[in-house]
This record gives C-alpha cells, structure tokens and sequence, in this order.
C-alpha cells in the first residue's frame, strides 16, 4: 500500500531514500498545501547547544542522536565541525551510529568549513551538508565586510564544493529576513543550480511576523525560476516568542521543511519548538494537512532527555512537555475532563509519552537486566568499568528508591558521562543540618585534584552552606547564575535534579547533579559545573 507521500509522487519527482520524503516537482503545478510531507530537521545539537552553557560532549551527542532517531526525525544537525576538535569528533561519532535519519553538518560558505562537515558525515547512513552566508545588508557590510557580488560567488563556491562530498545540500541565507528580497532570489536561483537541494530562510534574529513571513516564503516559491527543484525550509529564532507561529505561517506558504529544537532550546531566546511544531501540525491537521513521520509518544522522553544533558529545565507551563501542560487544576475543569476527556483537552498526554516511563528495575535486578535496559535506550557505556560504577549508582539508589525509572537510569548515566574518574573537584561526604531557630550548617568533605578536604560553613539554608563551604576550599571566582531543582519522577522519595550556572571570565557552564536527597544533589552539582569552568573546550560559534 503506497504511503500518503507516494500517492502524491508525480513523474520526476526524486525520492530521498533514506527519510522517505519526496522533493517537491509537483510544487509549481499543484500549488505549495499538495505535499503532505513535512520534513523535521532538528537543530538541538548544533544551535540548541549555542545556549549558554548548553555545549554537550560527544556521548552526549550519541546519546542525544539516538533518541532522536527514535523520535524519528528527518534530520539531526549534529554540530558545526570546524568549530572545535571536539565537534568534529561529536558530528563524525553522531554520524557512525545513526541509520535512520539524515545527519546534517553544518559549515560556514568556506572551504575549510566544507571540508570539516564533508569529513564528519562521511560514516553517515545519509549524510547532509548545511552551509550558509549571510545575505541581508547588515550582514554584508558590517560582518563579513563583503560585497552582495563577493557573497554569491562564495555561496556558489561553496554549494558546488559541498555538492562533491554529498548530494544532499541544504543552503541558508542567514538573516533572511532583513534581506533584500530580489537578492535572495537572484542568490537561491544560484545556488539551486549549483546544486542545492533544501533552501534555508532562517529569520536569524526573530525578527519576523507571522503574516509577513508567510508572504515572504510564498513570493520566494513564486518568484524563483527554479524553486520546484527544491524544498523550502524555515529556521525560526523566538526573540519575540513568534518562532512557532512564524513557522507555522511558513508551512501554509509552502515550506516544507521546518528546522527547530527540542524544548525550544536554542541561541538567545531558542529556535522554534520542535514539540510544539509536531503537534501543532497532528492536531490541527484540518488546517497544515501535512504530515510528519515523528513518534510522539518519544517526545517527553527526549525533552526529559535534553534537558538532563544540557541543564536547562523545563518550565512547568511549557506547551506540551512541560509538567503541568496536562494537569486540570480548577474543579470545572476537572469535572469536565472526568464527564469527557475532549472538554478540555485537545491533545491525550499519552499521544506525547506521558506515563510512558515504564517502571522497569528494582533494588533486586541484576548487573545484566541494567545493562540491557540501558541498551534499549540507546545508552552505550564505553568500557566495563564506566557500567560497573553506573551498576553501583543504581544499587544504592534502589535501596533507598524502590522504584527506577528510565529518568532515573539516564540521571545516574549522565552523572557517570560527566564525571568520569579523573575529575579534579569531586564530593566525598556532607553533612548538612537545618533546625528552626538555628544557622543552618554543612560539613563537607570533598576531594580537589585527588586530595581529601574538609570543610564548613553556615547559610541561609543548607544549599547556601554547603555552597560556601565549597567556596571555601575551592576558592573559584565564579557567580552563581542559576540554580534549580526539579524532580526526576513524581513523589517525594523521587530524586532531584539539580542545575547550577557558573559564570567566570565570560564563560558558562551548567552542572548537574542527582540525588535522591537535594542537598548532595546541589553539592554534586557545584562540583560538577566548577570541574566543567576547568576544562577549557575552545570553541567557534558559526555566525561570528
Ligand atoms: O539562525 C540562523 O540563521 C542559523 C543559520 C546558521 C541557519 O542558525
Ligand atoms: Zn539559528
């Protein structure tokens, strides 16, 4: 039986094999709403990670790509190769273990950037390089000091030379949104001919309307000669809170790819959503009458995901994932959801993976059931002893948690990934003592550089002593930015997650920690974020 895809294929149109989408040749003929395919590309590890403190390490990458694949996205942009060593390795490791979606570099219109991507997507299953320049006037002038002739000539240069390491190019003009349109068409034609086949209009810097941005995306399919010979893709910042609505405008003008994050995450106020995104389109089909090949139900387990890894919590009223996005508090409210459910929801809390956190180990499971849990989500460990620590983590945890969770399973798993052996700053014991009426307190012991310190101090509450005490040894020089809790599952013998900022010198880190008691979770999340402000990972960002 063809899919819904294949019953709209006309003659010529070309089938990506490996994502199971369709380029668009009937576009022109048939109008911009006739391809039912909507292709998600997400964007978490490459500007997801370009949030503050939110730079992930190449497990974390794999880990991250694995779920995405489940979550059955088109395309994951992996990173941004010529960035760093680091990413490089990220991309390329991202890029071995994905089969079943498209792995995306991304590279600058240069040629040393095109190289990178090129080599980093190299073991991919489907591999696709994501290059871009800037087009609007600002730009021009002010960044790259270039001429809009100097720009084109790049932005060909670099579509022909990415087009000899893959077929699958993506070009972006960034900051399209304050770009001259009859630029745009005169560079995309261009581009389209050397060989691109997806074209990028990121509004880079959250600039647009909804209604404008519709219109831009409309006249842009109209207007170029060539445009059936590719797809047309959104990338949307949230500057002001418009990402989602902007590309939704876009979807209904005829793009057909949407580039976004999980959670939002993202350069300044984040990219689009991808969550929202999705179920923006599946719920009101009636309106988008497209479809994407997303599994929903993976969507709160990636969220939970992202935000492990990256540190950033989830605030409570966040569309979809957030904690209390199904939660009915007035009493009509929940009278109405008891008489029937579509009173008040639009959307099942199942349909996006809910509740989908099986109850899986307990304190009597052995070391091979706990490693064929991990394996089925996606966890690789790297050597016998990395599984025999997080083995260990999740003893005492089942001793004093009876039930464990796969959140619990990727919290101990996170701890093990961050924290490898070596780690100058570690937590050996604390004590922490509050009572009304008296100075809270904590007595800490904590390891620096291998050699046992102990250490006190009094606060304002536990978390603030233990803090000081910290500060008292270690001495850094770093402010506090954020700190926050959450809990991993429900309840109270649940394990808190939590995440402390540092700034120093102009950098930012997050660190993470998880107990079931908060206030050695916050101690092992100092520690964690004061042993990342060490490690000096230098890094380019793509739009300097
Ligand atoms: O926002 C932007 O313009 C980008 C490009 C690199 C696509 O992230
Ligand atoms: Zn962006």
């Amino acid at each position: 039986m063809p899919g819904p895809a294949q019953t709209l294929l006309r003659p010529g149109a070309v089938e990506c094999a490996k994502i199971g989408v369709f380029l668009p040749e009937f576009l022109r003929e048939t109008g911009p709403n006739m391809s039912q395919q909507l292709i998600i590309f997400d964007t978490t590890m490459r500007d997801g990670e370009q949030s503050p403190g939110a730079s992930m390490t190449r497990e974390e990458k794999v880990r991250i790509g694995r779920q995405l694949e489940r979550l059955r996205v088109d395309v994951m942009e992996a990173g941004f190769p010529a960035a760093s060593p680091g990413d490089f390795e990220a991309v390329k490791a991202v890029a071995s273990v994905i089969r079943d979606s498209t792995v995306c570099a991304l590279a600058r219109a240069q040629e040393n950037d095109i190289r990178r991507a090129g080599e980093a997507i190299a073991p991919a299953a489907s591999g696709r390089i994501h290059t871009f320049i800037a087009t609007s006037p600002i730009h021009m002038e002010k960044k790259l000091r270039m001429t809009p002739e100097q720009v084109m000539e790049a932005a060909i240069r670099a579509v022909t030379l990415a087009r000899t390491y893959t077929d699958d190019v993506e070009f972006s003009c960034e900051d399209a949104v304050r770009s001259d349109p009859d630029f745009m068409c005169r560079i995309i034609e261009a581009v389209i001919d050397a060989g691109a086949r997806t074209i990028n209009i990121p509004d880079t810097v959250g600039y647009a309307i909804p209604f404008q941005y519709g219109a831009l995306i409309e006249s842009l399919i109209k207007r170029i000669p060539n445009a059936h010979r590719a797809i047309f893709s959104v990338h949307c910042h949230n500057d002001l809170g418009l990402a989602v609505s902007n590309s939704l405008a876009a979807v209904l003008s005829g793009a057909r790819q949407v580039e976004c994050t999980v959670n939002g995450l993202g350069e300044r106020a984040g990219n689009a959503a991808l969550e929202e995104i999705v179920m923006a389109i599946r719920t009101r089909h009636d309106v988008f009458n497209v479809d994407t090949r997303i599994d929903t139900t993976q969507i709160v387990p990636v969220s939970r995901l992202v935000s492990t890894i990256t540190g950033f919590p989830v605030q409570p009223n966040k569309a979809v994932v957030g904690a209390n996005a199904f939660a009915h508090e007035s009493g009509i409210h929940q009278d109405g959801v008891l008489k029937h459910r579509e009173t008040y929801e639009i959307m099942r809390a199942e349909d996006v993976g809910w509740n989908a956190n099986k109850l899986v180990l307990g304190k009597h499971s052995g070391r091979s059931a706990f490693k064929a849990r991990l394996k089925e989500l996606g966890i690789e460990l790297d050597s016998e002893v990395a599984v025999n620590t997080a083995f260990q983590r999740f003893k005492e945890l089942a001793d004093k948690k009876h039930e464990i969770f796969d959140e619990d399973l990727h919290a101990i798993v996170s701890e093990e990934l961050t924290e490898p052996q070596n780690e100058h700053y570690g937590l050996i014991s604390l004590m922490a003592h509050s009572e009304t009426g008296e100075l809270p307190q904590a007595r800490l012991v904590v390891s620096v550089g291998g050699e046992e310190c102990a250490t006190q101090s009094h606060g304002s509450g536990p978390v603030d002593a233990t803090f000081k005490a910290i500060e008292k040894v270690v001495n850094s020089g770093a402010s506090l930015q954020l700190y926050s809790v959450n809990n991993i599952t429900s309840g109270t013998e649940s394990q808190g997650e939590v995440t402390v900022r540092l700034a120093r010198g102009g950098r930012i880190v997050n660190g993470l920690g998880a107990d079931t008691d908060i206030v050695v979770a916050s101690a092992k999340a100092y520690l964690s974020a004061l042993n990342k402000l060490d490690v000096r990972v230098e890094r380019m960002s793509p739009q300097l």
